[in-house]
């Protein structure tokens, strides 16, 4: 039976991971399971930056953005030597095994350390919604909020001066943030790299919009597609267009995470807790159908999440 638990946050930050550190450690406590708090991810681990929660250190987190824990990008621990100082540090104060919130980089972590003997389990925890076999990650749901506000607030200037904007979403290789966006605002276009980027299509749709009796267009771009600033150029003189380009940036990963994102994190961080009690590891927690559902890491990292189309086929007959 486990003793000793700890938790940490890494790789990019996410609104929700507070609400699930704090289920995580209340979890442990209130089943008499010591539980430790894990500073800046891997990076924290291997310094040996711990700090002992009691019930009062996850107080007042629930409805916070960001992490309390820190984060790190800590490439480090891809080296086992690295690993293995980290797995001493732990031994120190008595961790038996590990509660990682992270994204895909982070799940790796958590399966070399379980290989070595460290049981962990995976909560995924990124606003990209980029995991394998689950349906939602923590953060996901703020962020599309941020992004949807946003392009809420751009709209109005947009039909104002009957301009086109370009609003390029963070993402990395997941295009989830902006096919969903695009859908909820209304977008004339979406492209991610799962759709595809052909800048003749583009244009060809943006002077099809100004041809007809559009008074403004909005086109959702995932980041790492295409210079926005470029583009915006670009059909502004092949369209006729008035073209402006924006990239919203890290404000998506700020804020206030949504009731949705809390209550996910709330229900992953029990399970998790619950996953260490019965002596299981190099698992993560997904989300299926509403369910809370312990998934092999192997499995989940080795196959591409498959982003939903239909959805946006759909939706674009809209326009
Ligand atoms: P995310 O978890 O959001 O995908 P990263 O890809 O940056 O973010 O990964 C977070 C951290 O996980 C890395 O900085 C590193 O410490 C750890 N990590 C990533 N890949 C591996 C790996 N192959 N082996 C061990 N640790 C890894
Ligand atoms: O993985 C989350 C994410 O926000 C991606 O959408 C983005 O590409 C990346 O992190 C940005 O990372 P950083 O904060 O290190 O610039």
């Amino acid at each position: 039976m486990v003793k000793c638990i700890g938790v940490l946050t890494s790789g990019g930050d996410a609104p929700g991971m507070n609400a699930a550190v704090r289920a995580v450690a209340r979890t442990c406590l209130n089943k008499g399971i010591e539980v430790y708090g894990v500073k800046l991810g891997y990076k924290g681990l291997h310094d040996g930056d711990f700090i002992k929660f009691d019930r009062h250190s996850t107080r007042n987190i629930i409805n916070i953005g960001g992490t309390i824990l820190k984060s790190a990008r800590f490439p480090e621990f891809k080296d086992p030597e690295v690993r293995k100082e980290a797995i001493a540090k732990m031994k120190e104060v008595g961790i038996e095994a590990l509660v990682v919130i992270g994204g895909d980089g982070s799940y790796h972590g958590a399966l070399e350390l379980t290989k070595m003997g460290v049981n962990c389990i995976g909560i995924p925890g990124t606003i990209d919604n980029d995991i394998p076999d689950t349906d939602r990650t923590i953060g996901f749901d703020t962020a599309l909020n941020t992004i949807v506000d946003a392009l809420d607030k751009l709209r109005d200037t947009s039909s104002s001066h009957q301009r086109c904007t370009i609003l390029e979403v963070m993402g990395r290789r997941c295009g989830d943030l902006a096919i969903n966006a695009g859908i909820a605002d209304g977008a004339e276009m979406v492209i991610t790299s799962e759709i595809g980027y052909d800048e003749k299509k583009v244009i060809e749709v943006l002077k099809a919009a100004k041809q007809s009796d559009k008074n403004h267009a909005i086109v959702v771009i995932t980041e790492h597609i295409t210079d926005v600033h470029e583009l915006a150029k670009k059909v502004e003189a092949a369209t006729g267009f008035e073209t402006r380009a924006n990239v919203l940036g890290h404000m998506q990963r700020g804020g206030r995470p949504s009731a949705r994102d809390r209550v996910l994190a709330s229900r992953m961080g029990v399970y998790a807790v619950e996953l260490l009690e019965a002596g299981k590891g190099g698992l993560c927690v997904s989300y299926v159908h509403g369910e809370i559902v312990g998934k092999e890491i192997t499995e989940v990292l080795g196959h591409k999440r498959k982003t939903d189309f239909s959805i946006y086929e759909d939706a674009i007959k809209l326009r």
